[in-house]
């Protein structure tokens, strides 16, 4: 295999920040800046290296700030651009670097661009977005958003729809206008001089849209799925491309891309070589693993779907560029709901064994808030406590619609919404689990005095000290970074198996995805373990949920070396 190039972001672990979940200071029950920076303090001991913040700009929180209204204005509820100079520098004091959330392919109805655009159709503006005449008195075509509902809005003042891929108060930027671009690129420029070390970027997926046909409608649904025809297609990667030469030309920058719908494929394309658009991608397949095109079918989690998930990204992309390991994230249910098992007995034990595969994987790790704790869904019972703009359509369209019974809605949004992974951060056993002395903007997971940061940092076995090793291990071991991913025992229906190698240096990475113990051939209990969420342990079997890392050649030594030095 080629000798990969070495960058700060390879050897990184990045921890995501949902703002308005972490922690709240001021008692309005909304998490703010300086809740972040009192926090960092915490993110140094679990040792990781940088964080991603999710949108902290100006918005009118439709979808909760994913709908930018000043892209160079902080949301008063999270602070002032002090409270972020501040956050910033602190962080950087503690080796923490700072990753920016970019939303580029829509901004809110209330940004000044928008509110131009729709004033009339002579306007500069007009062709930021994407207005379309009506056809046969009808919409331009039969495109769903990916928030229920058409995906293009009617605007009576002048005669014309525009498009909308999210929530009608999200309106699509045009980004075959060069102006949009160079609006952006500047946009980025801006974060930049001010220090940030790298961007998210939201949604890029959809930016290039190369062509309007309709979209295949699904049994069931109203309108057309349109990932499929507006998804990562060229145009999109020669924007990216250009934004890329336009704003992020240090080499230290890190530019991770949301990039729905992707393939192995065409991530190579928008990560491989020096000219590459993006360092890498958040790659879909594995976190819809199990998901059918009916969006009511019992969302079953199995393993092989899982794996060959994992394995196909992890294969396909290795020689050629860097990828994004993630099981979680603000718009997913917790892990430990989806692919372990949250029940008390086997929370913690699975959500470690979650932890170890992906750490464990080539590529860079992300960890959502909360997950490092084995945070679980909510599962909120009554629609009144949810959130998401997303569930609340969806709610209105088919249950209040009469479509669906509202049972099997609230079943579905329990099971899957990404609400399960907003609630508050459960800081301690405190009120509000520690978040807010206000009354938190979103329902706190009765779970929380079990769960929480405070008893698990006493606790050297928590789930909260089990990342603390997996981040330091990454840290001293280049085979766990560097090394090639080979895939073991592909048939296996309770365990996924691989192996790392760099060198001499070899890991062998073992995961029991079942709560009963099973036969597993690899396991050696004569070989070294580098870790694993059990104390003692069985040749040839592993326990429930049992993950066990053996490693053999010079990884332990650079590993005890390196764990001292700490
Ligand atoms: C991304 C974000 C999600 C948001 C959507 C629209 O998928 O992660 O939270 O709703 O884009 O911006």
């Amino acid at each position: 295999m080629r000798q990969e190039e070495r960058r700060w972001w390879k050897e990184a672990v990045i921890y995501q920040i949902y703002p308005r979940s972490f922690q709240d200071t001021d008692g309005d029950g909304v998490g703010d800046l300086n809740g972040i920076t009192k926090r960092l303090a915490y993110l140094q001991y679990l040792g990781v290296d940088a964080i991603w913040l999710c949108p902290i700009y100006a918005s009118p929180n439709d979808d909760n700030g994913y709908d930018v209204s000043d892209y160079r204005a902080i949301l008063p509820q999270f602070g002032t651009m002090a409270d972020f100079e501040r956050l910033l520098s602190e962080a950087h004091a503690r080796g923490i670097r700072v990753l920016m959330d970019l939303v580029l392919n829509h901004t809110s109805d209330e940004h000044p661009w928008f509110v131009a655009s729709r004033a009339n159709r002579e306007n500069p503006y007009r062709d930021y977005y994407i207005w379309r005449d009506p056809v046969e008195g009808k919409t331009p075509n039969n495109w769903g958003s990916c928030f229920t509902g058409p995906a293009w809005e009617w605007d009576e003042a002048t005669g014309q729809y525009y498009l909308h891929i999210y929530s009608r108060k999200m309106p699509d930027l045009n980004w075959e206008n060069p102006a949009v671009r160079q609006e952006i690129a500047e946009v980025a420029r801006f974060w930049l001089d001010k220090g940030v070390d790298g961007f998210r970027l939201d949604s890029v997926n959809t930016l290039g849209k190369e062509s309007y046909r309709d979209a295949e409608v699904f049994p069931g649904e109203l309108y057309g799925w349109i990932w499929p025809v507006v998804s990562n297609l060229p145009r999109t990667n020669e924007h990216l491309r250009a934004l890329r030469q336009a704003a992020f030309t240090d080499p230290d920058v890190v530019i991770v891309g949301e990039t729905g719908g992707v393939s192995t494929k065409l991530a190579r394309r928008y990560c491989e070589g020096e000219e590459r658009a993006l360092d890498m991608c958040l790659s879909f397949d594995h976190v819809v693993a199990g998901l059918s095109d009916d969006r009511w079918a019992d969302p079953r989690f199995c393993l092989p779907e899982l794996r060959a998930a994992l394995d196909r990204w992890q294969t396909d992309l290795q020689g050629h560029c860097w990828h994004a390991l993630y099981l979680s994230n603000h718009d997913r249910p917790r892990p430990v709901s989806r692919f372990g098992d949250d029940r008390p007995l086997f929370r913690e034990r699975s959500a470690k064994m979650l932890a170890t595969l992906l750490h464990m994987m080539r590529g860079t790790p992300f960890i959502y808030q909360g997950e490092e704790l084995g945070m679980t869904n909510a599962y909120f019972e009554r629609m009144e406590d949810y959130r998401d703009i997303g569930a609340l359509n969806e709610w209105k369209q088919y249950a209040l619609g009469g479509l669906v019974p509202p049972q099997d809605v609230l079943l579905r949004h329990a099971r899957l919404n990404r609400d399960n992974a907003r609630t508050p951060m459960q800081w301690s056993d405190g009120p509000n689990a520690g978040f807010s002395e206000g009354t938190p903007w979103i329902r706190v997971n009765g779970n929380y005095r079990a769960v929480n940061a405070e008893a698990q940092l006493k606790d050297e076995n928590s789930a909260l000290h089990y990342f603390r090793r997996l981040i330091a291990l990454r840290h001293a071991c280049p085979v766990i970074v560097y090394g090639e991913y080979r895939p073991l025992l592909a048939d296996d229906p309770n365990v996924y198996a691989f192996e790392r190698r760099l060198g001499e240096a070899m890991l062998t990475v073992l995961c029991n995805f079942r709560d009963r113990t099973v036969l597993c051939s690899p396991m050696d209990t004569e070989r070294e373990i580098l870790i694993s969420n059990y104390d003692t342990h069985l040749s040839g079997q592993l326990r429930p949920y049992e993950a066990t890392v053996l490693a053999s050649g010079p990884v332990s030594s650079a590993h005890s070396k390196c764990m001292n030095e700490k």
